[in-house]
């Protein structure tokens, strides 16, 4: 049975004026959801305000997971912190979890050493693994965000455009990664995607936000 992660009620995002308006809808454990739409409607200013960064205009966002760590965001800027190296950004991660809490620079358990380096190794990047992540490529730099969500563990991942600068082979790598996240944890998974067909390809169901409304529309 899906459960309800998060509900949108009458929800307007925006900054001075709403951008997205009258937003009624929930997210439910398992989904994947895609968010189509041209540049400069308001998918980040959305997603913001679904991960609580930005207050709703009007509405109500209302977060049915753990305050901590429930919640995982690949930023379309990453926000990575560049002098570390990948795997103390990918760390980051785990130390969010829900269930634990270890203060930075603390070393981590055995167990969740693995798991860093095991989301490192999955995402093809192991060989940066002590390398500060400034030197990465922008894909890569990608994959390290997304790694960092991985080992979080979060109910809901916000990813927005965390495929971009990846060539085909690593979209589909990527791609199975998070499926098979989602099928396996339950979580949910809304994804910020310029690529229709990646989205329509993947995606259980489709946000398409046009003329400041979102409709749901079908993959
Ligand atoms: N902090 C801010 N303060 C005021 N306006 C902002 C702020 N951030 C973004 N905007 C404006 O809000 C609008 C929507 O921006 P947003 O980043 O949500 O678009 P987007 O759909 O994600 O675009 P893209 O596909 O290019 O990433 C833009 O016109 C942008 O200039
Ligand atoms: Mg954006």
């Amino acid at each position: 049975m899906p459960k309800e992660l998060a509900k949108l009620d009458h929800l307007a995002v925006g900054y001075d004026k709403p951008l997205i308006s009258d937003i009624t809808t929930s997210i439910n454990s398992g989904e994947i959801i895609a968010i189509l739409g041209p540049s400069g409607i308001g998918k980040t200013t959305l997603i913001r305000t679904i991960s609580g960064l930005i207050a709703p205009i009007e509405g109500s966002v209302e977060r049915l997971v753990p305050k901590r760590g429930g919640l995982g965001y690949i930023p379309q800027r990453l926000g990575l912190v560049r002098h570390m190296s990948v795997k103390a950004n990918v760390e980051l991660g785990a130390r969010c979890r829900t269930s634990i809490w270890y203060p930075a620079f603390a070393p981590l358990p055995r167990q969740l050493r693995n798991e860093v380096e095991e989301a490192i190794e999955k995402l093809g990047i192991i060989e940066h693994l002590n390398d500060p992540v400034r030197i990465l490529s922008g894909g890569q730099q990608r994959r390290v965000a997304t790694a960092r969500a991985l080992a979080q563990k979060p109910q809901i991942i916000l990813a927005d455009e965390f495929l971009g600068e990846l060539d085909d082979d690593n979209v589909e790598i990527v791609l199975h990664i998070v499926k098979e996240m989602v099928r396996k944890q339950g979580c949910a998974l809304v994804m910020v995607e310029h690529h229709e067909e990646v989205a329509r390809s993947i995606a259980d169901r489709i946000w398409l936000i046009e003329d400041g409304k979102l409709k749901e529309v079908e993959p």
